[in-house]
């Protein structure tokens, strides 16, 4: 009698046992998008009686590998951050173990560093010496040194996110507006501050700086292709990016790299290669950032890569600076198409700099999750951030090189 009821019990026991791992495996396949430990997936506690007797192995090994580590002999891995993450363990711990490289989104552009205020009120001692203030980044250039986290500073002169007021007499926005003397002084201070107190209050962080961030647009450039509606092209004139470099040089420590970023490179290849011809033979620009700003449409070879390794035949280093991919709706089909994007840039620019095609030190994602970016609409980046949990996408498994995602372009 009792063997029978033994003989039932461990029928019993099998069955649950093959249940209890059917249902494991379906949890799987529900983690599609498996997150970094802190998954959205609900799960249910098992009975006891359920619990299988060794742990259940990590489905996808990949899971406990990080970009970084991926790509540490070949170029680091950055990301670009707002502030306000760094009270969250959920972000950092992630940005920590995965990214070795940091941009600040917003906060070391002109308009985030300079003082209206103080530029008016200290006036004349203040007329082409502008007022700085770096306070904003304290935290985020602690929280980097204590992680060994390298910054790249965005950006030292651009169009945009540049006050108006910055370049009239009285700091004013309707002011009249300076002479190129008193800008090109304006220039080389809020350069020689920048640098100097970078330099001051967080030694060797810097590893590079983008010294010019789109200076050139055929489309509504000048005959050289220089962008016209910036107000630096207006009151300096085409030159300011010579000038900017050379301060930059004068004051940045060596070693650390000048860069000059843009957009859409592979369109205007031969323009940027141009204006920064007298820049260079100065010695004074290190690389070209190529921001990377592209959707699942975009072919990588042409928009990625042939540009980057044109830019380094004529000596200079690269990298991309704001990758993102965009895809025009959340379809599981367009992400499987944004992960095999991933797969192939990373793949492609790994090759290309193997070979000694492309002489690339980082690739900067453009922000850490899609409801976050700049291009939300198109959930362009590697992760999701729903109900307080950071997941991973498919895009960051094809950034990771995992076969299950496919290496080809479609
Ligand atoms: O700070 C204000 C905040 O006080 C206000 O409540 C809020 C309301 O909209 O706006 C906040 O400012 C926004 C800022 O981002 C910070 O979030 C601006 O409106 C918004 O225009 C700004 O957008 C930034 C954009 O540059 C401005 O040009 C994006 O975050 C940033 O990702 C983007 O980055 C640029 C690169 O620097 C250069 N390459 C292109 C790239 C994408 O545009």
């Amino acid at each position: 009698m009792l063997r029978k009821f033994g003989k039932k019990l461990s029928v019993f026991m099998v069955l649950v046992l093959v249940v209890a791992s059917l249902s494991a495996c379906k949890g799987g396949d529900d983690k599609k998008n498996n997150s970094t430990g802190n998954e959205i997936t609900e799960t249910v506690t098992p009975s006891p009686t359920e619990v299988p007797a060794t742990p259940t192995p990590s489905p996808n090994p990949i899971d406990d590998m990080t970009l970084k580590e991926v790509y540490k002999d070949d170029f680091r891995i950055g990301v670009a951050l707002p502030i306000g993450y760094l009270g969250k363990t959920v972000l950092t711990d992630e940005i920590k173990s995965q990214f070795n490289s940091m941009t600040f989104e917003n906060s070391t552009k002109p308009d985030a560093i300079l003082r209206q205020a103080a530029c008016a009120a200290g006036l004349p001692g203040t007329y082409t010496e502008p007022v700085i203030n770096l306070d904003s980044i304290e935290s985020y250039m602690k929280f980097a040194k204590d992680n060994d986290i390298a910054v790249r500073f965005h950006t030292l002169v651009w169009h945009s996110q540049t006050p108006t007021w910055f370049f009239t007499e009285d700091y004013s926005v309707g002011g009249t507006k300076v002479s190129r003397e008193v800008m090109l002084k304006r220039l080389e201070s809020y350069i020689r501050q920048v640098v100097t107190l970078v330099e001051e209050k967080y030694p060797g962080q810097v590893y590079c700086y983008d010294v010019v961030n789109e200076a050139i647009d055929p489309g509504q450039g000048d005959a050289n292709g220089m962008r016209k509606n910036s107000l630096w092209y207006e009151v300096i004139g085409p030159d300011f990016m010579e000038y900017a470099f050379k301060y930059a040089r004068q004051y940045a420590p060596e070693g650390v790299d000048l860069y000059y970023n843009d957009y859409n490179c592979y369109l205007k290849t031969t323009q940027i290669l141009k204006a920064l011809e007298p820049i260079k033979e100065a010695g004074n620009i290190d690389g070209i950032g190529m921001q990377g700003h592209i959707s699942i449409s975009n072919s990588v070879e042409r928009a990625i890569k042939a540009p980057a390794v044109e830019f380094t035949a004529a000596g200079y280093k690269v990298q991309i600076t704001e990758l993102d991919i965009g895809i025009s709706e959340e379809s599981d089909a367009n992400l499987e198409l944004q992960a095999m994007k991933y797969r192939v840039l990373f793949k492609k620019i790994r090759e290309a700099k193997q070979e000694g095609k492309i002489n690339i030190d980082c690739i900067t994602i453009w922000g850490l999750y899609d409801s976050a970016s700049w291009r939300q609409d198109e959930s362009p980046l590697l992760y999701q951030y729903r109900a307080g949990k950071l997941i991973r996408k498919r895009a960051w498994y094809g950034a990771m090189q995992d076969p299950s995602v496919k290496a080809i372009e479609l």
